[in-house]
């Protein structure tokens, strides 16, 4: 039994993989937090950790004796206009306007096996506990799932709303938890970023009020990717606390971190509510995204491991999370728009051979797409540039033995499109106002079953007319103009959400309802990098900064929450096309190496020893990718603190393992700069490869070794440990 119900103290005891996570019910029939760390005593009564601090201007709840303020209280559901004054997770607007709930506790159920979420994807597996939550005098409801594992150390949560009353109640508010925490001694670190600069990294003290992340731009964004973990200001990779929370959620979002006047601090969020409200009519119900919360007590890195872990076992597609992938070869950067039948034929030719087994077709083969401008919506091969269709080059590509992918954006309409003059009012736009451009381009209104269902059909009518293997998913710009012809005005703040819901929808129809068909994620880069999206596609595109350099630094972050088998990883061409920048072909293939891996650059020109080093490259992936794709990442050196980028993969079984070493700048004398590995068995013997030395796990990590970095700036040199 992961969940333990103390009856005699009304405490709830849930035990993940190394967690324990505690709450009770107390005197004022409130749910109030006690505990989230490591795994304690099973049984223990730990409410004598409660402390209330003097607090002369607390509202306490009338009628009842000897209950404090729920201001005081710490809580698994903050709620407002009952005296505690810290962020709430729900806001409802009654009929007579008040924005009155005292969620108390009613029951609670335990379940094997997780409820999935309507429409929205989510953790599966994983013994779970419902709490039922309600307001005695309206039926207001709320439904809080608890959700542990046995083999990782998270916790997913989220709340149900229900009005079970008798008239219709509004949300302005409706977060997925409040997750209380025993004092305010943590440092918040985040991930933003912005077009070919993902998930870099911010670390900042919290400080007395709230400090906040957000989304508002109807996806969750390169901008601040939905996660944020509270550090301990002496957490480092590899030591201290470490609490995470990760959204399952692609629209616009919300996370804060609130410090307390009495020194204690709070998570909440969810789905953003600024531009948010939602119609609940008596009987209805808004499920919420859910928050997947880590606890490590081996730093930052353990918290990485924790997700990886998490979402590789309970959320990823399982038909493609841990085997092989394609390693393709991409057009885009070879070609752009400006490509034939001939063309990309000679580019599959050039690599037949070389390990690279699938061609994907990138942007430009449909409609009147000669550029951006046009052609966005008419998913009909473009016969005038691809003289035979794409069964021309369907059946080369397959005669050579190798498969053939395929690039949609299927969110977007080009208004120089037949699908636009033939449906303008399906493009996002609000009445009497002309529509922004992003990217010369509009979005379709997801929001509309009639849109949803034309996606749906028109991708799946190409994919299922020709012999596609695999697709890549775009979407390359933010929404303007929220707003829908199809939704009621007290219902156009629901426009985010909805959005969401409806991109859920064809991803489930489309995705699962072609189940040979690997699918690759995409926004303009790697703007929808998220939980939910892995949840579609076991591997995202992470950048569509392809240089090797500034990759160290968009990997090391993406990787802070997300598992390299999701990092869609490219080696391209020189000078790189985004920087300018020079990198040795090698180090692009090492760095490029670390993810799911494939080529995009123009390999008609490849050179003999060029094709010799493809060949080399490919069959090394080949050796590891499973290291790659399902082993532990230990994070060594980080490129934003020093001049080093240094990983290691390491198989479960501890059995074998890749250490990756690149230095950023030759010098003269260039400093002896030791490795020390991680991950390893430290009383298990290992051989280090390259070297032929053979030593305990515990010397490589103690004592370790100085890499043979080749004699250039931006060198990369991979080595290998094998289990004696
Ligand atoms: C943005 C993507 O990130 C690129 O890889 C490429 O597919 C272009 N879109 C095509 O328009």
């Amino acid at each position: 039994m992961a969940i333990q119900f103390i009856s005699d103290t009304k405490t709830f005891h849930l035990m993940g993989k190394d967690i324990s996570y505690l709450f009770f019910i107390n005197e004022a029939g409130y749910p109030e937090h006690l505990y989230f760390g490591p795994r304690i005593g099973a049984g223990d009564d730990i409410r004598y950790t409660r402390a209330f601090g003097a607090n002369s201007t607390s509202a306490t709840p009338p009628g009842v004796d000897d209950v404090r303020s729920y201001n005081d209280y710490p809580s698994e559901l903050s709620f407002f206009g009952t005296g505690d004054y810290r962020e709430p997770a729900v806001l409802p607007v009654n009929r007579a306007g008040d924005r009155l709930c005292e969620l108390l506790f009613d029951t609670f159920d335990i379940v094997g096996e997780k409820p999935a979420i309507s429409g929205m994807p989510s953790l599966d597996g994983g013994e779970t506990l419902i709490v039922h939550l309600k307001d005695r005098i309206n039926g207001f409801a709320a439904d809080l799932y608890y959700t542990v594992y046995d083999d990782c150390s998270v916790i997913a949560r989220r709340a149900v709303y229900k009005n079970t009353g008798s008239s219709d109640v509004r949300l302005e508010r409706a977060y997925s938890f409040t997750l209380a925490l025993p004092d305010r001694d943590y440092e918040m670190l985040s991930l933003y970023g912005v077009w070919a600069k993902e998930r870099h990294i911010d670390r900042i003290p919290l400080h007395h009020g709230v400090v906040s992340i957000d989304s508002k731009r109807t996806t969750s964004s390169a901008t601040l990717n939905p996660f944020m973990a509270l550090l301990r200001p002496d957490t480092t990779e590899t030591h201290g606390e470490a609490v995470g929370v990760n959204l399952v959620y692609s629209s616009s979002y919300v996370l804060k971190a609130e410090v307390a006047p009495d020194g204690t601090a709070q998570l909440t969020g969810g789905i953003n509510d600024f531009d948010f409200s939602w119609k609940l009519a008596p009987g209805d119900q808004l499920e919420t995204p859910e928050a997947v919360i880590a606890y490590s007590a081996e730093g930052i890195g353990g918290m990485s491991r924790a997700y990886h872990d998490a979402y590789r076992a309970h959320l990823i597609n399982k038909r493609f999370v841990g085997s092989p992938r394609p390693l393709l070869i991409n057009n885009w950067e070879a070609t752009y728009f400006n490509f034939d039948v001939p063309k990309l034929c000679a580019i599959a030719d050039a690599v037949n051979g070389l390990g690279i087994d699938t061609l994907v077709l990138d942007d430009g083969w449909f409609g009147k797409r000669d550029d951006d401008r046009s052609g966005l919506g008419d998913w009909v091969v473009n016969e005038n540039k691809l003289s035979g269709g794409l069964k021309a080059i369907i059946d080369h590509v397959h005669s050579i033995g190798m498969k053939f992918g395929l690039w949609f954006e299927p969110e977007m309409v080009s208004e120089d499109s037949d699908l636009f003059r033939a449906h303008p009012d399906w493009a996002i736009g609000a009445p009497d106002r002309k529509r922004c451009y992003s990217r010369h381009q509009f979005m379709l209104d997801l929001t509309r079953k009639d849109v949803l269902d034309y996606i749906v059909k028109a991708v799946s009518d190409v994919i299922e007319q020709n012999e596609v293997d695999y697709v890549k998913w775009d979407y390359n710009r933010n929404v303007t103009e929220s707003w829908s012809r199809c939704l009621e005005p007290e219902r156009q703040s629901e426009f985010a959400h909805r959005y969401a819901l409806g991109l859920y929808d064809i991803c489930e129809r489309i995705v699962n309802g072609h189940p040979g068909i690997f699918f690759e994620g995409c926004s303009g880069g790697g703007a929808r990098f998220d939980p939910a999206m892995m949840h579609y596609f076991p591997q995202i595109w992470t950048s569509d900064d392809t240089d090797a350099e500034e990759r160290t630094k968009i990997q090391y972050g993406t990787s802070i929450v997300y598992p390299l088998s999701v990092m869609s990883c490219h080696v391209s061409v020189c000078p790189n096309h985004q920087t300018g920048r020079v990198t040795p072909f090698d180090t692009r293939a090492v760095i490029a190496h670390l993810g799911a891996t494939g080529y995009e650059l123009d390999t008609t020109k490849f050179t003999d020893e060029e094709k010799a080093a493809v060949k080399l490259q490919t069959a090394e992936y080949k050796k590891v990718q499973d290291l790659v794709l399902c082993g532990d990442l230990y994070r060594i050196d980080s490129p934003f603190d020093s001049g080093f980028f240094t990983e290691a993969v390491v198989s479960k079984d501890k059995s074998k393992a890749e250490l990756i070493c690149y230095r950023r700048f030759v010098s003269v004398n260039n400093e002896i700069k030791r490795v020390k590995m991680a991950g390893l068995d430290p009383d298990a013997c290992y051989r280090l490869e390259e070297t032929g030395i053979t030593a305990k796990g515990s010397t490589f990590m103690n004592v370790g070794f100085a890499p043979k970095y080749p004699h250039s700036d931006f060198a990369a040199v991979k080595y290998h440990f094998t289990r004696i």
